[in-house]
């Protein structure tokens, strides 16, 4: 999934960038920029300046640990999904977000940095992933709309992202996305399901979605107006839409949904604006926006040491993959 960490910064990388055009040599510089105007892909081996490496480095890595933390909330729900249909779409859903996390990890490879030291990053609490999956999924209902919204905001943020102006992401987005359609669609259809069932079923859904419908929009990064690293990305090709633009055509595209749906999105200054052309809505609660990115959502905590003990009690398996590796390459010598 995963987006509004895109637009925060994290401390993976080094602070204080030196200016690009003051250390690249222009020859170069000249290159890259003209392959950005054709709107060409740049690829590994091609040269790049260096704070576009590390810009890509940051997002993809971010990107990656947004989707393997992301499998927590749902996963917690597997042993207790109300049907094997259900449990079995489950599975499927984290299976995949665990492959796109893996995509994500070897397109930041290519870029020279490596799986070690960004799952470093993310252990030590250095490195950023999207601040939605540090809320808890308190019921079912919570299943379904983390697929309706959750992933519904993602796929607006990623459809973009697959003209990404780096080869390897642009790549990887493309089947991402097509997964990520089948997740907000098995998600919505649950919730209809539900919501032709019992007033208790109704219920649910409708305290699912108040408690999910600030934090979506939230997930688009903060305001325009606050993002001053947006229009260095939009210049690199890299961020195609800005976080405001997109809030407003997920916004513009979930009422109807809402509507078929039967629930009410909790926000009273939600209306149709005919002089705009698109649906006004009310504030988002930015601070606690900030105080969860900072470490102080809900589930900050339990996630990362989640993924800490996953890492370690994982130990095991990697050097045995090690010695079989190291065991295939003596025995390829020898013969
Ligand atoms: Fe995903
Ligand atoms: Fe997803």
């Amino acid at each position: 999934m995963y987006t509004q960490s895109f637009s925060v910064p994290d401390n993976s990388s080094p602070k204080g960038a030196t200016p690009i055009a003051a250390i690249e040599p222009p020859e170069l510089m000249e290159k890259f920029d003209k392959c950005i105007d054709d709107d060409g892909r740049i690829e590994p081996q091609d040269w790049m300046p260096d704070a576009y490496r590390k810009t890509l480095v940051r997002q993809i890595s971010q990107h990656a640990h947004s989707e393997i933390v992301g499998m927590l909330p749902e996963g917690n729900w597997i042993s207790r999904a109300p049907s094997l249909k259900r449990k079995a779409i489950l599975i499927a859903k984290v299976q995949d977000e665990g492959g796109h996390g893996l995509y994500l990890y070897s397109a930041a490879e290519t870029l020279g940095t490596s799986r070690d030291q960004m799952l470093e990053g993310l252990h030590t609490g250095r490195a950023k992933y999207s601040s939605i999956f540090n809320y808890p999924t308190s019921t079912w209902a919570d299943i379904g709309v983390v697929g309706w919204l959750v992933d519904g905001a993602a796929i607006m943020n990623q459809i973009p992202l697959c003209r990404c102006s780096y080869g390897p992401y642009a790549r990887a987005m493309v089947r991402v996305c097509k997964e990520e359609s089948f997740h907000q669609r098995q998600g919505y259809e649950a919730l209809l399901v539900m919501m032709t069932g019992t007033a208790e079923q109704k219920e649910m859904v409708q305290e699912a979605v108040n408690r999910w419908w600030w934090k979506c929009l939230a997930m688009f990064g903060p305001p325009d107006a606050d993002s001053p690293n947006s229009a260095q990305g939009m210049r690199w090709g890299i961020k195609r839409i800005s976080n405001d633009d997109l809030r407003q055509k997920f916004v513009d595209a979930t009422i109807p949904q809402a509507k078929v749906l039967g629930v009410t999105l909790p926000d009273p200054d939600l209306k149709w604006n005919e002089e705009r052309q698109h649906y006004d809505y009310g504030q988002i609660d930015w601070d606690e926006f900030w105080a969860t990115v900072n470490g102080n959502g809900p589930c900050n905590k339990e996630r990362l040491n989640t993924r800490v003990k996953a890492w370690n009690e994982g130990q095991w398996v990697r050097d045995a993959a090690m010695a079989h590796a190291r065991k295939q390459n003596t025995l390829k010598e020898a013969a």
